[in-house]
Parts: structure tokens; sequence; C-alpha cells
């Protein structure tokens, strides 16, 4: 099952898609991640990408498109993957989906995770990450069990740079115009979900996994 997570900043795509590729087996892919660890590797692609991350901007179609269907062509995705985080333009979607048809696959669905503007600006506020493994903590809802540590694998844990207010704002205004037009894309080929984002976290797991076994109406 090819997955699309779709929502805003801190709507909890990363939150979710790490449940779900619990549950499913699927390999999660995040284009964030994968542009914060070239970042890190320090390569070209993502020094470059940090000038537009660091604005709150997209990172150009054609550097982010190559890199995601370079991953969605590893062995692990053969079966499916849940992408975080791509597609967040509408060229980027339509790429994704000529690339796949090439490939004799298809998007089966896209879940929009349905946040209020105010409960994504906390969130992000109060948002830590694992350094190592990119697990996402919340300082109220969902605090580590030592402070500063994953619970996972130990890893230190820090906040964004782009989890800064200004920025924050500047990432949400660029999701309602560049990134909300997708839901209309995905709607009229019948794979939208829309889930309400604003539960707690295994709330909205539930919400997906049910609707995930539900049929789609045509
Ligand atoms: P990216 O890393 O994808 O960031 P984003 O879309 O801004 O989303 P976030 O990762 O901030 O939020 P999330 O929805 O994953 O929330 P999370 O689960 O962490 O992209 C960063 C940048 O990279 C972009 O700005 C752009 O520059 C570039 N980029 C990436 N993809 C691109 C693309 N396709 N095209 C062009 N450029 C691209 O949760 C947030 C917090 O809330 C956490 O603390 C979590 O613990 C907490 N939380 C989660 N769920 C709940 C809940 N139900 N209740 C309470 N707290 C919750
Ligand atoms: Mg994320």
């Amino acid at each position: 099952m090819y997955i699309v997570m779709l929502g805003a900043p801190g709507a909890g795509k990363g939150t979710q898609a790490e449940i779900l590729a619990r549950e499913t087996g699927l390999p999660h892919i995040a284009s964030g991640d994968l542009f914060r660890q070239a970042l890190e590797r320090g390569t070209e692609e993502g020094l470059r990408a940090k000038t537009y991350m660091d604005k709150g901007e997209l990172v150009p179609d054609e550097i982010t498109i190559s890199m995601i269907l370079q991953r969605v062509d590893s062995p692990d995705c053969a079966e499916g993957c849940l992408l975080d985080g791509f597609p967040r333009t509408l060229p980027q979607a339509e790429a994704l989906d000529r690339a796949f048809e090439q490939r004799g696959k298809d998007i089966d669905r896209a879940i929009y995770i349905q946040v209020p503007e105010e409960e994504l600006v906390k969130r992000l506020s109060g948002r830590w990450l694992c350094r190592s493994c990119q697990t996402s903590y919340h300082v109220i809802t969902s605090p580590p069990e030592t402070p500063g540590k994953c619970d996972k694998c130990g890893g230190e844990l820090y906040q964004r740079s782009d989890d800064k207010k200004e920025t924050v704002q500047d990432r949400l205004r660029v999701f309602f115009a560049q990134t909300m037009p997708i839901l209309d894309y995905y709607k009229k080929q019948s794979k939208l979900i829309t889930v309400n984002g604003n539960l707690d976290i295994q709330g909205v797991a539930g919400e997906i996994i049910s609707a995930l076994q539900a049929p789609m109406s045509r």
C-alpha cells in the first residue's frame, strides 16, 4: 500500500506515520527528515535545501522530486511506503503519479490530518526531536522519560531551527497557499481521507486505522 500523509506543519504527520509504520511494517519516508539528514552529511543537496527550510519556504520541486523518487525506488518500498511531507505542491503530486504509472504502481490513500491553527503553533513550540532516530516528543503531551534523552535509542533531543515562532508563521502560510490545493487533487481521485487531528495521539491513530480499513466510496 502506498499512502500519502498530508497536514500542516505540526499536524502530526511524522508522529502518525511512525505509528502506522509499526502497525503495517511499511517504511516511513519523510521528505523533511531526508533533507535534514542530507544537511548533517554536509551534501550539496542538504546545504541547498537549508537555505529554503530556514525561511520556512519549500525546497524547489526539481530537487525534492528527484530525491523522493530515488528513495521510493529502493527495494524496501517495493510493496508500499508511507510518504510524509511529500507531495506538497501540485507539480509534485503530478510527478509522483506519472512516475508511479511508469512503474505500474498507484497511490492508494491520501490521509489529511486536520488540526486548528492555534493547536499547530502549540505543538511546534513544545516539540523536541531525537537527533539519531528522529522520534518526536512534546514537553507537555508526550515528554521523554529522561529530559533531553530519546526513550527509544538514548539519542540527544533537540529543537528544530524552523520551529521558531516567525518561521512557523511562514511555514503555515506556505502550507495554506501551496499544499492545500493538493487536497482537491486527491479528492477528485477518490483517495482523500480527512481525519480529526485534534485528538490525543492514540485517538488520531485510531481514526486513521479505522478509516484505512473502511472501503472508499467512489
Ligand atoms: P517537514 O519536516 O516535513 O516539516 P512540516 O511539514 O513543517 O511538518 P512537521 O514535521 O513540522 O510536523 P508534523 O506534521 O510531522 O508533526 P509531528 O508529528 O512532528 O518539512 C520541513 C521543511 O522541509 C519544509 O518547511 C520545507 O522547507 C522542506 N520540505 C519538506 N518536504 C518538502 C517538499 N515535499 N517540498 C518542498 N520542500 C519540502 O508533531 C508535532 C508536535 O506535536 C510533536 O511534538 C508531537 O509530539 C506533537 N503531537 C503530534 N500529534 C499530537 C496530538 N495528537 N496531540 C498532541 N500533540 C501531538
Ligand atoms: Mg514531520
